[in-house]
């Protein structure tokens, strides 16, 4: 039986894309795969007064079953109203949708939002895959991500040894053959924790940590003044802070040379055109930061909610940290 995502009190993206843009801040999209993840997104976007993205991937699927990950996010809702958010902005998000059969069944499942993902396919075959799930999806009003370009960077279900930037003399054409309401774009992010080489890094004299290249800023400006005021997405945005993988690498775990997107790009890029940032990998990196110090220092404790506790804690304060000083989608709700 379809349902459809108003009636789960959920949200597309259409009107807080317009408001991003003009007003100069990033919707966040925060990667869920579990309890604790979604208890802490939703505690940290309610109390700021943010809208939020609910992203749900394949792996989460696989890992966490795609029917409770839905009444997770319907139940988002009800949590947010209960501890004060009267009027949330809550995104329920396909991410990295891979054929038009995932992207029908998540519609009709009550997401109220898609991403198909056609970017490694030839550019033709990514028009028409989009345009289908984009005529499919719309008559329920479900907004669609659609990308061009390929990011680099390997994850569980997303991968790709290269780097191909967006072609900025593509996305008219793209954007109007299938009627997306947003693009992910390639301008130097990837996904995961190692975003770039040592060898593409040089390092900080006083630190001794890698320092990544810039983004191709000047390719997302040729992408904004083809496409004025067109709600563009980054993906692979986390800055894999160095405080998390100095805390993993303490207590026994191994991230030699990880390394994320600064802050002060994403700050930069969140000013743009760039209306909805994707950041999974460091919310992972403080789940694993909370339980390895736990695990050390209480090598006794046996009780999950005992190290689970802890990483939502440290996770909560993470997007928190995002919201305001980052992305600035705090106060940012049509209804405060
Ligand atoms: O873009 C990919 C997301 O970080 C999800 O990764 O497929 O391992 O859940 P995943
Ligand atoms: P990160 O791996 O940088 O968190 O990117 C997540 C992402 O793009 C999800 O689609
Ligand atoms: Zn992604």
């Amino acid at each position: 039986m379809s349902v459809n995502f108003k009636d789960l009190g959920l949200v597309n993206t259409r009107e807080m894309f317009k408001r991003a843009i003009n007003g100069g801040w990033a919707v966040p999209a925060f990667n869920f795969n579990n309890l604790e993840q979604l208890q802490a997104i939703i505690k940290a976007s309610s109390e700021l007064k943010s809208p939020v993205i609910l992203q749900v991937s394949k792996g989460a699927r696989n890992y966490a079953n795609q029917t409770l990950l839905r009444y997770m996010a319907e139940g988002a809702v009800q949590y947010a109203k209960e501890i004060g958010c009267e009027h949330p902005e809550i995104v329920l998000h396909l991410d990295h949708g891979d054929s038009f059969e995932l992207c029908k069944s998540c519609v009709d499942m009550g997401f109220s939002s898609v991403m198909i993902d056609g970017s490694a396919l030839p550019y033709d075959e990514n028009v028409a895959l989009t345009r289908k799930v984009v005529d499919y999806a719309h008559q329920y009003d479900v907004t669609v991500e659609g990308e061009l370009g390929v990011l680099a960077g390997v994850e569980d279900e997303v991968s790709s040894d290269v780097c191909h930037y967006t072609k900025p003399e593509e996305v008219i054409d793209f954007t109007s053959k299938t009627g997306v309401d947003s693009l992910a774009i390639s301008i130097g992010t990837s996904h995961g924790a190692y975003k770039f080489k040592p060898e593409q890094c040089t390092k900080d004299p006083q630190t001794g940590r890698l320092v990544p290249p810039p983004l191709a800023f000047d390719v997302l400006d040729a992408i904004m003044e083809k496409l004025p005021g067109f709600p563009i997405v980054l993906h692979g945005s986390s800055s894999v802070p160095q405080e998390y993988v100095d805390i993993i690498n303490q207590y026994g775990g191994k991230l030699p040379d990880a390394v994320g997107i600064p802050e002060e790009q994403l700050r930069k890029a969140s000013k743009s055109a760039v209306c909805k940032i994707n950041i999974d990998s460091d919310s992972r990196l403080a789940f694993t930061a909370a339980v390895r110090k736990v695990f050390a220092e209480k090598p006794a404790e046996f009780d999950p909610r005992k190290y689970c506790g802890p990483a939502r804690d440290l996770m909560e304060k993470m997007y928190r940290e995002k919201i305001t000083d980052v992305l600035g989608s705090d106060n940012k709700l049509a209804q405060l």
